[in-house]
């Protein structure tokens, strides 16, 4: 009893610490997707841009599966396909609806850079450096 109740409180705690982790996170992670990747747990694991346990999701991007391939592999992943990772557990409790979701956002992140369409960022503000002597 007693023993049980100490695990309870440290993954409590670990939970804890991967929402904390995820709340700075997302400059790149849109509101929707960061909402299903903390509700499924992807997010302790994935990030658009960067290594983390798992490939980043540009990575996965690059090999050019179908959506619904995506699907498939995040309910019965190949661990072969990705060679230096542990393998990432099946994740059968995502609900169609979602992991499709997550599927075509991943696969938008294809391109590597190569097509930006957010270049339209002109609000850069101009700073004037002062120099006082
Ligand atoms: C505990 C860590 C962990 C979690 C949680 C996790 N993944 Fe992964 N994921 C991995 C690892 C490690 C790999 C690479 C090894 C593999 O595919 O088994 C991977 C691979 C993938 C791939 C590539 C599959 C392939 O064969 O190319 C996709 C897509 C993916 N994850 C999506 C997700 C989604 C969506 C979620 C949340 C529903 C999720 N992952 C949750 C660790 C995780």
């Amino acid at each position: 009893m007693k023993k049980t109740f100490g695990i309870l409180i440290a993954s409590a705690a670990l939970a804890v610490a991967s929402i904390d982790a995820n709340a700075q996170a997302p400059a790149d992670i849109p509101e929707e997707m960061n909402t299903l990747m903390t509700k499924y747990t992807c997010i302790a694991c994935h990030r658009p841009n960067q290594r983390l346990v798992g490939p980043a999701y540009a990575d996965v991007a690059k090999k050019k599966y179908s959506t619904e391939e995506i699907v498939n592999l995040i309910y019965n992943p190949i661990p072969a396909h990705w060679p230096g990772y542990p393998p990432m557990a099946p994740m059968k409790q995502v609900p169609k609806e979602d992991a499709t979701k997550l599927a075509v956002w991943i696969n938008s992140l294809d391109g590597g850079g190569a097509k930006k369409s957010s270049t339209k960022k002109t609000t850069k503000s101009a700073k004037t450096t002062k120099k006082s002597a």
